[in-house]
């Protein structure tokens, strides 16, 4: 036990904004305490800030990491495990994107973004099972994306790393069935975050007979709920995942896409 109250453990990669930091604030709301972690060392401090503020006490901590270098994961880990104990919830939501005709797509700009999404994964989850097996109790929450079901032209790079996200996600379930550890991945459409800012303008560099806001409009117009996805419809999935309630549930690729994804 901590100062931190009685609740589970959460930590958030990619925490800092947009759909991590939507995960944050309802992990939050539910009771735990959460480690927000981001590259960006800023955007997570303040983002814990923000949330104790409106829990009104101590329920979350900053943690600057990089999830695709594996000795910032264990140092992550190590400063987790002081100062809020033993992880109990991992949510895999730090991610890249960019958009490249694939004749174009560079190596490097391939790894970069393979790594970060899918390494990423890999790193952390392999960081946090140990704990999740001695406690007996775990759930891993990857976030994919509707191109990891159905890929989309121009961004082979992410959609093969969210393809990925998801057969990561279908073994790790299958390998920890039995110790009461989940494992599920979330697959959101375009979601109003600085991501779906920045895609729309690599989208338009990378095909520029449609206008960057064409791109964003065509993205939404792809979605049948009629609204881009919010950052708070992908929190409520995670929050019921993160659940004792959804015990049952792994191994699954969950779409939060406005009927846009339908497998
Ligand atoms: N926005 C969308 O349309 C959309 C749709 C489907 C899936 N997703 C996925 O949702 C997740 C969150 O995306 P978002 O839209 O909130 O994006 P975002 O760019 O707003 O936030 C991503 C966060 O991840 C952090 N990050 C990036 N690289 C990191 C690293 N190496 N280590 C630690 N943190 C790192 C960034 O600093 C940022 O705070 C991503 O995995 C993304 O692929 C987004």
């Amino acid at each position: 036990m901590n100062d931190l109250g009685s609740h589970r453990v959460a930590l958030v990669t990619g925490g800092g904004r947009g759909i991590g930091a939507a995960i944050a604030q309802v992990l939050v709301a539910s009771g735990h305490r959460v480690a927000v972690c981001d590259i960006d060392g800023q955007s997570a401090e303040d983002r814990a800030a923000t949330l104790n503020d409106t829990a009104g006490h101590d329920a979350a901590i900053s943690v600057q990491a990089d999830v695709v270098d594996r000795a910032s994961v264990t140092a992550m880990l190590r400063t987790v495990n002081d100062r809020l104990g033993p992880v109990d919830i991992l949510i895999n939501n730090a991610g890249v994107i960019s958009a490249s005709p694939f004749l174009d797509l560079t190596e490097t700009e391939w790894d970069r973004v393979v790594d970060v999404n899918l390494k990423g994964q890999f790193l952390c989850s392999q960081a946090v099972l140990p704990a999740m097996i001695e406690a007996g109790w775990g759930r891993i929450i990857n976030i994919a994306s509707d191109a990891a079901k159905t890929a989309e032209p121009l961004i082979a790079h992410y959609s093969a790393s969210k393809f990925g996200v998801v057969g990561l996600t279908q073994s790790i379930a299958l390998e920890f069935a039995d110790r009461g550890i989940t494992a599920n991945a979330i697959c959101p459409a375009i979601t109003t975050t600085a991501m779906m800012q920045q895609l729309a303008g690599q989208l338009q560099r990378a095909d520029s007979r449609l206008s960057e806001q064409e791109w964003r409009r065509a993205m939404v117009a792809e979605i049948p709920l009629g609204r881009p996805i919010a950052p708070e419809d992908v929190a409520a999935v995670a929050q019921f995942l993160a659940s004792d309630a959804a015990a049952a549930v792994s191994g699954q690729a969950i779409n939060v896409s406005g009927a846009h994804e339908m497998h």
